[in-house]
């Protein structure tokens, strides 16, 4: 190797143990200066940066060479470690109290000069940094970010491993699987006018892999969704995908949460409290108005349907007439905090979840400030506070309409006030599991049931007969695992009996046919020996945000897509060759 690249230190870890060696470094001008005969760089690479200096006295070539250099040049340096003098250091750097004195320099790139430089702090637009991806990348918190995510996986595949499970790969070339959203297709040129689909998961390979006999499986695994997208979502994305044979709840939640443990512990250092806490998915409905609830603080919903019962109001009325709910939040301590303008605001929430108004009453330490308290008795308003726990200086905040309406509008108010009044704890980290989802929801614009987790989740009892008389009051054995009000991962124990699924694709509206075409390949799998099994599927993108304290699950993406679908690095997706369309024998109707 030549000497230049035989580098013995990075440029973080040099500090007054090594005063007096001579050492190599090797990285990125970072900035340079001159300064009465001496230049300064300071070289970065990805564990930080040191000061070197150039001396005409030291190395007249060495000092000649580095007048050319500019930022962002790629260098190699020899030189000797000394202290830097009095006032001179810098303690915000881990090396502020070195320096290398150079007597070697090799240039072993150019560089133009970067729209941007990844390194500071600086207001560029993410359109910009996207588009430059590799230089974005060099900011420390992207790195860090990065080394974090690779370390959760390394924790998971090391917890994975000590209790016997395999990583097997599943193909990506592969048939439909139905997890909700629309698939990437992936024409066939051997086979004209056949498609491939990109897996929205490898559900039915690694139930396949069970009746195989593998007993314990896992992979880190992308998948591909084409969905709209969000802050916590990508159209390709990594899971941690697990699946065990005879095996039930518990022991899949305790394997979860000493894999969570371990992670927590590992990378952040923080000891979790197991087992998780468990909450049934019409608890945490009522409680939240969500199915992934952020547990880091309270202002839970109270049900007022009873209290409010003959009201001369005529929306609360109206709305109990006709089957719905009137239930609100008690804001404590929020009366002075909570504006007029902040109040139209949250109205305006709740509208965009469908409800027709917000209520709200403010109690004041004479009064009750309200546009609603003029429609009630003094003696059901007394009632409906005692029911909130209301004191002098809380806000209560009513919402009235169909159940959906109701959990969906204050569910966001309950967030959004949250974070306006600071009453969500940052600091904390507070996973549960969500369990006994329905079965089945009902589709109103297809007119039938759809799955809720996935058409191969077990109905709990695994009730033939209430499969046929009561379909919508069927339980599921599925379960999500929340983090701070996100969804990490979710999961279930499966049919493995091919009677119980036929019957489920009926329910579902997926004739015999249909479910041989789509899914026949694992029909006739169950019927060879399948094992009790379940599993479980983490989001690692949504774990490595969410430990990052990201705000966006691109920050934790090497080369993430926009909200477009597009990567602006590579300008995917692109047109093609007319020759490969041929080739495909694909043609397409621009009408
Ligand atoms: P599910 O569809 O719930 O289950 O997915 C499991 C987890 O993957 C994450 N996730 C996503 N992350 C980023 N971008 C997306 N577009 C995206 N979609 C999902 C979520 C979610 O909890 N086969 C089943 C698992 C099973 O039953 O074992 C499945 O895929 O964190
Ligand atoms: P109105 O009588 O329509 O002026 O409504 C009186 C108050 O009730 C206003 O503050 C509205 O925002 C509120 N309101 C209207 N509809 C609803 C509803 N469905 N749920 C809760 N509050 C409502």
């Amino acid at each position: 190797m030549k000497s230049e690249l035989r580098r013995t230190h990075h440029c973080g870890e040099l500090s007054t143990a090594q005063i007096g060696e001579t050492v190599t470094l090797c990285g990125w001008v970072h900035t340079r200066r001159d300064h009465g005969g001496l230049i300064f760089v300071d070289l970065w690479d990805k564990e930080g940066l040191t000061q070197v200096v150039l001396n005409p006295q030291i190395d007249q070539l060495a000092h000649q060479n580095a007048q050319s250099l500019r930022g962002n040049y790629v260098i190699s340096v020899r030189g000797q470690v000394r202290a830097r003098p009095e006032g001179m250091v810098n303690p915000k750097l881990n090396t502020g109290q070195i320096e290398v004195y150079i007597d070697d320099l090799h240039i072993l790139n150019t560089s133009k000069t970067p729209p941007f430089s990844g390194w500071e702090d600086q207001e560029v637009s993410e359109a910009l940094r996207l588009r430059y991806r590799y230089l974005d990348l060099r900011s420390e918190q992207l790195q860090k970010n990065l080394k974090q995510r690779y370390r959760i996986s390394k924790v998971a595949r090391n917890v994975l491993d000590r209790h016997g499970f395999t990583e097997v790969e599943t193909p990506m070339l592969t048939k439909s699987t139905p997890e909700g959203a629309r698939d990437y297709l992936v024409p066939s040129r051997v086979n004209p006018q056949k498609f491939y689909a990109l897996p929205q998961s490898p559900q039915l390979f690694k139930q396949i892999l069970m009746v195989a006999g593998l007993d314990r499986y896992f992979q880190i695994v992308k998948c591909f969704r084409d969905e709209d997208l969000r802050q916590d979502r990508q159209p390709e994305f990594t899971q941690i995908d697990v699946e065990l044979s005879f095996a039930d709840e518990a022991t899949i939640f305790r394997l979860v949460e000493e894999m969570m443990a371990e992670i927590y512990q590992e990378v952040l250092g923080i000891t979790l409290e197991t087992p998780f806490p468990v909450i049934r998915y019409q608890d945490a409905i009522d409680r939240f108005g969500s199915d992934k609830p952020d547990l880091r603080f309270g202002m839970e919903i109270v049900d007022l349907g009873d209290v409010v019962q003959g009201t001369n109001f005529k929306v609360f009325a109206e709305v109990l007439a006709s089957g719905g709910q009137v239930r609100a939040l008690n804001v404590k301590n929020s009366a002075e905090a909570l504006s007029r303008k902040m109040l139209d605001d949250l109205t305006e929430i709740a509208r965009t979840y469908g409800a027709k108004g917000m209520a709200w009453i403010k109690i004041q330490k004479d009064e009750l400030q309200s546009p609603i308290t003029k429609f009630f008795e003094k003696e059901m308003l007394d009632r409906l506070i005692d029911r909130m726990g209301g004191e002098v200086g809380d806000t209560i905040v009513f919402i009235a309409d169909t159940p959906k309406v109701v959990a969906d509008a204050l569910a966001h108010l309950r967030l959004a006030l949250g974070h306006q009044l600071k009453r969500v704890d940052t600091s904390q980290h507070r996973l549960a599991w969500i369990t006994d989802f329905p079965l089945l929801e009902y589709d109103e614009e297809a007119g039938r049931y759809a799955a809720m987790h996935h058409p191969f989740t077990a109905p709990a009892g695994d009730d033939l007969g209430k499969m046929t008389s009561d379909p919508g009051a069927l339980t599921a054995r599925a379960y999500d695992l929340v983090l701070n009000g996100n969804e990490i991962a979710g999961g279930s124990i499966r049919i493995h009996q091919r009677d119980v699924q036929n019957r489920m694709f009926e329910l579902l509206g997926i004739g015999a046919e249909e479910a041989d075409e789509k899914f026949g390949f694992l029909l006739e799998a169950l019927e060879f020996g399948a094992p009790p099994h379940g599993g479980i599927a983490f989001g690692l993108d949504r774990i490595a945000m969410l430990l990052a304290g990201a705000d966006s699950i691109r920050d934790v993406i090497a080369f993430p897509k926009t909200q477009k679908a597009t990567c602006l690095m590579t300008q995917a997706p692109s047109t093609v060759d007319l020759k490969q369309l041929r080739e495909l024998k694909l043609k397409f109707d621009l009408s």
